[in-house]
Order: structure tokens, then C-alpha cells, then sequence
């Protein structure tokens, strides 16, 4: 059997080569992606169609030869089976009825969550069938302080007035949906890993939000409840959390979180992150999208300088955040030829 890259050095081994995927890669940077996404005019009924979502998370690896494949879904598919009317706008994205009060929503909303997102599961089958043994399969899901911005906004927030005055204002209320959301992102995950999900990675991408006095309860705590549900569940895949934009608070959060390996987002120097890090921890990052854009000399510094900050650590090369729909594939070849070459 060919050995698994990606699943090996998440296991904590330091192997010669290091594993390349990126955030977002199944999505609008490939043409192939628009023609498809064409064909389906409602974005949640196109990630739940499992042939198309299926096809499209094979894209990038039939274009790319990543490690690892991502299934094609969305975070916000957790708050649409809780019942809230979720649809993306063209040009605008995400929309959400926001609720008024935290407790607008009760776990009633949980009865039949699964059922909505059996066409996930179907899609993680469909996927694994057809990919290749030394590639492997991540499922994903938001985390709850990520899913709570959405869900209180409204729509992608620039201050998140709403979210963070719930967390000093309605802290009862709060803990309450939190739990909720832990249950729900429980299920989702173990519905994926029993699908044939290898990995699982939990995006906490509005992390930067929180207080830094909060940092616990809304961050760290929530990630290592879901942790456990899931392997109490009988599902050991390691899991992959990426809380974006978390500073400091990345060095408590690997401590304590429970996750496997850690996402790095490109605020953070890799250097700094090698040193402050628990020994043999695996990292996953963090080139700044934009980059790639240009992909020119300072870029293969930068990737240079990644790779050289983890030489002594299992690292898996990725974006510091989703790569950007502008951005040409000629030059994600150039970076994945540069990393493979080094
Ligand atoms: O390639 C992959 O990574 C797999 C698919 C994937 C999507 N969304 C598909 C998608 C993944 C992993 C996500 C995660 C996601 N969705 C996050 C966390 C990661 C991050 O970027 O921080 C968040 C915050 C969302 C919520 C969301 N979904 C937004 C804000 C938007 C609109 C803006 C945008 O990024 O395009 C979406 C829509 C969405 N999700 C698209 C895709 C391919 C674009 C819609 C389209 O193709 O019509």
C-alpha cells in the first residue's frame, strides 16, 4: 500500500516530503469548479447533491495532485439542518434570519439534524470510492463561535457587535446555544467519519473576535468538548483545528483543546510558532493567499522560510486562509513545484 503523506505526519512523524492541500482548494479559483456550480442555481442544494459535491472535491487532485482532498461542503450547512433559513446571495454571500436572543434557539432543533445532512455522508462515500489510496479524505465543520457569528449577525460581520455583546450580556443564554452547536458540530463530525472521513478540521475562522478573556470559554473549551464527543463516539480520525487569528492564544488552545494538529493562519510568524509550540506538535500552514497572486520571487522566500521554521516539525503546507477565487492555477503549480522540489 503507498504510504498517506498527510495522515502519517498528522500522526506526528517528520517525514522527508511535506504534505501539500489548501484551503478552499475545491471551489471558484477552477474554472472546472464554475462550470459545474453553473449547473445549480441554490448553493445548499449543490452541496448536498452528492455526485456534484463529489466531482468537485476530486478537482483539485486530479488538477494538482494535493495529499489531501477536502469534501465539498460549508460550515453554514450545521445552522440550515437546525432549521434557519440559510441561502448565499451571488456577490454577497451568506444570509441568515438572524435570531433576536440566544435562546431563540432550543435543542428541539436537533431532531431529524442528521437526517438533512445524510447527502454529506453520501458524498464522503462517493469520494473516497474514487480517490486515490496515498490521497486522503477531510470532513469539516465550523466551530461554535464561528457558527454563532453567522447565526447572530446575519450575514459575514466586520465587528461582530451583536456576537460579543451576547458573551458579556446573555452569558447563561449563551452557554446554552453553545451547547447546542457543540452537539450538533458532534454529529456532524461523527456522520463524516463514519462515511469514510480520515481527517476531520474544525474551522474556527472568527476566532480573532473573541477577547482574549474569553478565550476559554468560547475557544478552547467548545473545540475540546467536541473532540471528546466525537471519540467518545467511537471515531478516532485526528482532527485538525484552525482557530484563525488567535495570536497567542494558539500556544493554550494545543495545550488544551484536545485537537491533533493545529492550523496556522499567516499572522503567525512560523518561527515564533516552532519555538512557543509543545514539541513534535503537528502544524498545518500558512502562506499568505495573496501571494499567489503574483507567485514571484518573495513569495518562494516566504515558502522557503516555512518550510525551514518546521524542518524539525511535522508540518503540512498550507494557505494561512482560503486561496482567493482570482487567484491562477498556473501559479499554485509554481508553489506546489517549489515545495516538492525543496
Ligand atoms: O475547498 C474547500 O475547502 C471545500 C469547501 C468549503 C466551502 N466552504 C465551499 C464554499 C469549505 C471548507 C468552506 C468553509 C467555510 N464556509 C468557512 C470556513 C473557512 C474560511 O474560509 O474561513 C466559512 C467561514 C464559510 C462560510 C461561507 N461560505 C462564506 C462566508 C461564503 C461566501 C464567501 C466565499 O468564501 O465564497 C461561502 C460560500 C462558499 N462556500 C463558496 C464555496 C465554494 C462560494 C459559493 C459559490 O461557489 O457560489
Amino acid at each position: 500500500m503507498t504510504e498517506n503523506i498527510f495522515l502519517t505526519t498528522l500522526n506526528g512523524k517528520k517525514l522527508n516530503q511535506t504534505p501539500i492541500w489548501i484551503m478552499r482548494q475545491a471551489g471558484r479559483h477552477l474554472e472546472e469548479y464554475r462550470r459545474i456550480r453553473a449547473s445549480q442555481k441554490d448553493f445548499i442544494s449543490f452541496c448536498l447533491n452528492p455526485e456534484k459535491a463529489s466531482s468537485v472535491s476530486l478537482q483539485p487532485i486530479a488538477r494538482y495532485h494535493f495529499d489531501a482532498a477536502i469534501i465539498f461542503s460549508d460550515i453554514l450547512l450545521v445552522p440550515w439542518a437546525m432549521g434557519l433559513n440559510v441561502r448565499f446571495k451571488p456577490g454577497v454571500g451568506p444570509l441568515l434570519d438572524a435570531i433576536e436572543k440566544p435562546d431563540d434557539i432550543t435543542n428541539k432543533c436537533l431532531i431529524n439534524f442528521t437526517k438533512y445532512l445524510d447527502p454529506v455522508g453520501k458524498a464522503i462515500k462517493l469520494t473516497r470510492l474514487a480517490l486515490p489510496q496515498n490521497v486522503a479524505l477531510i470532513g469539516f465543520a465550523g466551530a461554535p463561535w464561528t457558527l454563532l457569528t453567522y447565526i447572530a449577525e446575519g450575514k459575514s460581520s466586520r465587528d461582530f457587535t451583536k456576537t460579543r455583546l451576547w458573551t458579556w450580556q446573555n452569558v447563561k443564554e449563551l452557554d446554552a446555544l453553545l451547547e447546542i452547536l457543540i452537539e450538533a458540530t458532534i454529529s456532524f463530525l461523527s456522520l463524516q467519519a463514519a462515511a469514510g472521513a480520515e481527517c476531520l478540521m474544525l474551522f474556527d475562522s472568527w476566532a480573532s473576535a473573541v477577547s482574549a478573556a474569553h478565550r476559554d470559554w468560547l475557544i478552547t473549551q467548545p473545540t475540546h468538548a467536541i473532540v471528546r464527543g466525537v471519540r467518545k463516539n467511537g471515531y478516532n480520525q485526528p482532527i485538525i483545528g484552525f482557530p484563525r487569528g488567535f495570536g497567542e492564544g494558539i500556544i493554550n488552545y494545543a495545550e488544551k483543546s484536545g485537537v491533533d494538529a493545529i492550523g496556522l493562519d499567516h499572522g503567525i510568524d512560523p518561527k515564533w510558532a516552532n519555538k512557543n509550540l509543545p514539541k513534535g506538535f503537528p502544524v498545518q500552514g500558512n502562506l499568505d493567499p495573496l501571494s499567489l497572486i503574483s507567485a514571484g520571487k518573495e513569495m518562494l522566500r516566504n515558502i522557503d522560510y516555512i518550510l525551514e521554521s518546521f524542518h524539525d516539525r511535522p508540518h503540512i503546507f498550507n494557505l494561512g486562509h482560503g486561496i482567493t477565487p482570482k487567484t491562477p492555477v498556473a501559479n499554485v503549480q509554481i508553489m506546489v513545484d517549489h515545495i516538492r522540489n525543496s
